[in-house]
């Protein structure tokens, strides 16, 4: 099949990178199961050497969503975020990291890269202060946008702008965003990553990650996720595949209901605050709205001061309390409990996140549907 480069996302989600297979095969890609290959071809393939049929194929429909040359897909998100810092910084090296990030990404930090003698120093978003944090030993920006969980929004543009001033690597997971609503590459990033597990995987049923950018910088990332062993097997990598088609109408549908539960929950007189990017009132609307398609699905909200967390969460009939995030189905947490439960206490207290925090992934039910499992849940707690 021809790919046409400048095909629209949705279009993309369906048909970027899919091989030509035989009239025999139908239209999907086989699933390649093997391990093991004829080591005398002229290219050797190995599914832990991310070269096999259905990675490929992977790899190219999510460097096309996300406008890059050319991407490696992991086995969890995770296992692409540990590749962006081993792969790139050394010991005694440095990176930026936005303040508030997922608390996965900081435990990798604190428990595994600070104990190799790697650096970090951490930015509070505001540009004016990004460049102080540089140094000679600087060798990456590291954000998210939006943040996980309080969806704060930084302007990518001028991060990428002041990175490639000091020759630095920006580097973004996009995960909460989707390709389908934010594409930091045009946006003058570097690399993305996500973890694909949560809007490219769907439907809860998956664990995966993803790296995108130039080919010379994937290729500097290779051996690293080589080394790391974190592939994705074949079947995982169907089922990824599969899922991608459905992306662009997940992640608007989802993000539609999102924006109108967000304005729903600001007016509830038992709701204390709501993170939204889409609300005018947000810090960072102006500049979401300028670099993002739509605001996304994912809000938090804080309980009024007369509602009890454990009764308000053992009451949803509808909305499951779940971790992980970006399912079909709707799910809601505490990150204070999931995944911001490695922080110190001081420092979740520093960034609000305490137990009454919900962090609330809209899925693609009917929004009545939604509202109403809410609203009758926080009246009877
Ligand atoms: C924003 C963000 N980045 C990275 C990760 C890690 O991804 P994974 O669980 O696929 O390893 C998560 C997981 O929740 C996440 O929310």
């Amino acid at each position: 099949m021809t790919q046409r480069k400048s095909a629209a996302p949705e279009t993309q989600c369906i048909h970027a990178g899919a091989g030509d297979f035989p009239a025999s095969m139908g239209l999907n890609t086989p699933i390649v199961t093997s391990s093991a290959f004829d080591y005398r071809a002229d290219f050797v393939r190995y599914p832990r050497y991310h070269n096999t049929l259905n990675h490929d194929v992977v790899a190219a429909r999510i460097a096309a969503l996300e406008g890059g040359e050319t991407a490696l897909i992991t086995a969890s998100g995770m296992g692409a975020l540990s590749a962006v810092f081993l792969g790139l910084m050394k010991p005694g090296e440095h990176a930026i990291l936005l303040d508030g990030l997922y608390g996965g990404t900081m435990d990798l930090v604190n428990g595994l890269l600070e104990p190799l003698g790697m650096r970090f120093s951490i930015w509070n978003g505001d540009p004016d202060h990004l460049e102080a944090l540089v140094t000679d030993h600087t060798r990456l920006i590291h954000v998210e946008s939006p943040t996980n969980p309080l969806l704060a929004i930084v302007d990518l543009a001028t991060v990428a702008r002041i990175a490639r001033a000091h020759g630095l690597i920006s580097v973004i997971d996009n995960t909460f965003a989707s390709p389908i609503l934010q594409r930091p590459i045009a946006l003058g990033f570097g690399l993305v990553m996500h973890s694909a597990t949560k809007y490219l995987g769907g439907h809860s049923d998956l664990l995966s990650g993803a790296l995108v950018g130039s080919q010379a910088l994937i290729d500097q990332l290779r051996p690293t996720v080589i080394r790391l062993g974190a592939s994705l097997n074949g079947q995982d990598l169907a089922l990824l595949e599969r899922s991608i088609k459905t992306l662009s109408l997940r992640v608007r549908q989802a993000s539609a209901n999102a924006g109108e539960l967000a304005r729903r929950l600001d007016q509830h007189p038992m709701i204390a605050e709501v993170y939204y990017p889409g609300l005018p009132d947000h810090p960072g609307h102006e500049i979401a709205r300028s670099q993002m398609d739509d605001f996304g699905a994912m809000l938090s909200f804080r309980l009024g001061p007369g509602v009890d967390p454990e009764p308000f969460l053992d009451r949803l009939q509808l909305i499951q309390p779940a971790i992980s995030l970006a399912g079909v189905e709707s799910t809601i947490c505490q990150p204070a409990f999931t995944s911001h439960a490695k922080l110190s206490p001081a420092g979740r207290v520093r960034l609000g996140i305490d137990e009454r925090l919900m962090r609330f992934s809209v899925g693609v039910e009917a929004l009545d549907d939604l509202w109403d499992d809410l609203n009758q849940a926080l009246t009877a707690s």
